[in-house]
């Protein structure tokens, strides 16, 4: 039987919960008799029960109505299940113990305590399993986790706002909105998707920002990482007061970057100014650029963003897309 069409949909049933789930995957799953569907689950959040659990306890519901044993049935989950005991069981156990006996599977998990243990504990369980199926857009709709389980490091974009003249803010301190509000509204969205936001000290001492993602949906907010030595930060600032954030003594990049590699999150939004921007662009760990360009200028009083020729295409980045928000251009760059 072809389970792509059904995939696909168990694909659109985990889209649903990117911004809760994370820093988690998402999963989608759905039990069928034949092409029938009995039940569908979803990992909904972060540290909550996985898609196949959910599945399997929505057909347990249904027994005896729309089907009498769970062996007649095919589950069809997006991403390998789990063997391993983490926040929740181990799905393959919950599998196995309904008594399902085939298993179609998008992608193999590549995080390194799964990575095809889950597939051979199922078979040696009796369970027939076809992995495969639509796996690449299981990968690219998990592309954060697939990349920091093959890399061992959260995927790092940088996010800028340019003058038409490549400047980041004026020499002399005085504040000034470079983007439109809806290239502001854009960079709410482009947060939400992160699992942090890094950012300097002079940003959280001269802009005042939040930092948070301020979006009209549930998500689980990022991680903020300040990067300070600073003594005499103020706590009372906006930054602080949701308490969802570490500051950093640390300046050394790989150092930071390798002690993020060994927590849950899987990318970095870097949002500072032209030292740390620099820094993070000589440190050879940036996968993306994004810059929202307006069509002002800010004269020689502003602050250049890049050191050669002030251009990020020098620095070993290629234009990916480009487009209009209002009167900016929002352009994104990817590593040559
Ligand atoms: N246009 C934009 O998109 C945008 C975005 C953010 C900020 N800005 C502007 O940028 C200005 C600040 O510029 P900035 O370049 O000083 O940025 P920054 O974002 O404050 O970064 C520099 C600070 O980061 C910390 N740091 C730790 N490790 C570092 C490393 N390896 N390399 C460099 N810095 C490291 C230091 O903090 P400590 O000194 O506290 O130890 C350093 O002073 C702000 O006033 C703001 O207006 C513009």
């Amino acid at each position: 039987m072809n389970y792509e069409d059904l995939m696909k949909r168990a694909i659109s049933l985990a889209d649903q919960y990117k911004y809760t789930a994370k820093p988690n995957p998402v999963v989608g799953c759905i039990i069928v008799k034949n092409k029938t569907i009995i039940s569908e689950g979803a990992h909904k959040e972060f540290g909550s029960h996985h898609a196949e659990v959910n599945a399997i306890e929505e057909a347990k519901k249904l027994q005896g109505i729309s089907f009498v044993s769970f062996e007649e049935l095919t589950l069809i989950c997006t991403l390998e299940p789990c063997n391993h005991l983490g926040k929740t069981g181990p799905c393959t156990e919950a599998i196995i113990n309904s008594g399902i006996k085939n298993v179609i599977i998008g992608a193999e998990d590549p995080n390194p305590l799964v990575s095809g243990s889950g597939i051979k504990n199922l078979i040696s369980h009796g369970v027939a399993v076809q992995a495969g199926v639509c796996a690449e857009l299981v990968q690219e709709q998990n592309k954060f986790f697939f990349f920091k389980n093959t890399n061992k490091r959260p995927y790092i974009t940088i996010k800028i706002a340019s003058s038409k003249d490549g400047k980041s803010h004026l020499a002399d301190g005085d504040r000034t909105f470079i983007t439109s509000k809806e290239s502001r509204q854009d960079v709410q969205e482009l947060r939400a998707i992160h699992d942090a936001i890094l950012t300097g000290g002079n940003t959280v001492v001269n802009d005042l920002p939040k930092m948070n993602a301020r979006v009209n949906f549930p998500l689980n907010q990022p991680k903020k990482i300040l990067l300070s030595n600073k003594s005499n930060l103020d706590l009372s600032a906006e930054f602080f007061k949701d308490c969802n954030y570490e500051i950093l003594n640390e300046t050394g990049i790989h150092k930071i970057i390798e002690k993020y590699s060994k927590t849950d999150i899987t990318s970095i939004l870097v949002e500072a100014g032209p030292k740390l921007v620099n820094s993070f662009l000589d440190s050879g760990l940036v996968d993306k650029v994004i810059i929202y360009e307006s069509q002002n200028n800010l004269g020689p009083n502003g602050v250049n963003w890049f050191k050669e020729d002030n251009t990020v295409e020098k620095l070993g980045f290629k234009l990916e897309s480009s487009y209009k928000i209002e009167t900016d251009t929002k352009k994104i760059y990817i590593k040559c």
